[in-house]
């Protein structure tokens, strides 16, 4: 067995156990008793608790994890020739994955925020498009899941600290949600710098990720103004992004820290420009980030 072999192995052992340790049943996260029947008490726009915005970004948050059939068909198809560490990962992850968008869907009927009908149609429409990887390299994939998992925590938690106050049973679930994401942004992210340190030359495909990232639900309708109104009101805009997800990863796998190789060279000077023009995006647009 090789060392990384040997190596995602233990990462994927203590994913296991951790996980175990934060298990949680979305039945007993729900507010069952705010349920109603929707055939004899019709839905109306001020039942809800949470504003227009709020309702939006959960919605949007449903419909990202909805479709974990075709995430869960992506990423096992590209690892399929993969250590056994990550095809076993890929079943876990679909395990805890599998409650993600159910317990958001129940909590918006049962809380009656946002229209159900309108909601059901784009559902709908979301699964039927699916959902295909960028890349078919299995090192750039673990790339990306781990800045997808990350921004997914981040986005969870931020958006539990702006309901609070408007629905505090929202924010625990929330929360829960953001510990699996925490491990399996974990998982990821340290086989992603097994993977780098076996061979420092991956990091021209982190660097060549991380300009091209987006978020898994792009394709769904309305996404761009989705995002915009998650910035504003959700607390997860592009200085979070920055701030929070993308400064972190670059740390832990010291993506700018490492001497260019020829390799790596022609990746890491595109990464930079990139970086400097979102900085020069965020500090037009919102009070100044750190370097
Ligand atoms: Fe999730
Ligand atoms: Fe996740």
């Amino acid at each position: 067995m090789s060392h990384l072999t040997e190596k995602l192995d233990t990462l994927y052992q203590r994913h296991r156990a951790l996980s175990t340790n934060i298990d949680w049943g979305y039945h007993r996260l729900l507010p069952w008793e705010r349920g109603r029947n929707f055939n004899d008490h019709p839905w109306a726009p001020d039942q809800g608790t949470l504003s227009p915005e709020l309702t939006l970004a959960v919605e949007t948050a449903m419909l990202t994890e909805v479709n974990l059939p075709w995430f869960t068909h992506g990423l096992s198809t590209i690892f399929e020739s993969g250590p056994s560490a990550l095809k076993q990962f890929v079943h876990t992850w679909t395990r805890e994955e599998d409650q993600h968008a159910r317990i958001l869907d129940v909590y918006l009927l049962l809380s009656r925020n946002g229209d159900p009908d309108a909601r059901d149609q784009v559902r709908k429409t979301v699964v039927e498009t699916g959902w295909q990887a960028e890349d078919t390299d299995p090192f750039a994939l673990m790339v990306y899941t781990s800045l997808q998992e990350l921004a997914t925590r981040v986005f969870y938690l931020n958006l539990a600290r702006s309901v609070e106050d408007g629905d505090a049973v929202l924010a625990n679930i929330l929360r829960a949600l953001a510990k699996d994401e925490t491990l399996h942004y974990t998982f990821y992210r340290d086989a992603t710098k097994a993977y780098i340190e076996e061979d420092p030359s991956r990091l021209a495909t982190v660097c060549r990720v991380i300009p091209k990232f987006v978020m898994p639900g792009f394709g769904m309708p309305d996404f761009t103004r989705r995002i915009r109104v998650i910035g504003s009101h959700a607390g997860y805009g592009l200085p979070a992004y920055y701030e929070q997800v993308l400064k972190t990863v670059q740390r832990f796998w010291g993506v700018l820290e490492h001497e260019m190789s020829s390799t790596t060279r022609d990746a890491r000077l595109a990464l930079d420009k990139y970086l400097y023009r979102m900085r020069r995006v965020i500090s037009r647009t919102s009070s100044p980030v750190s370097g």
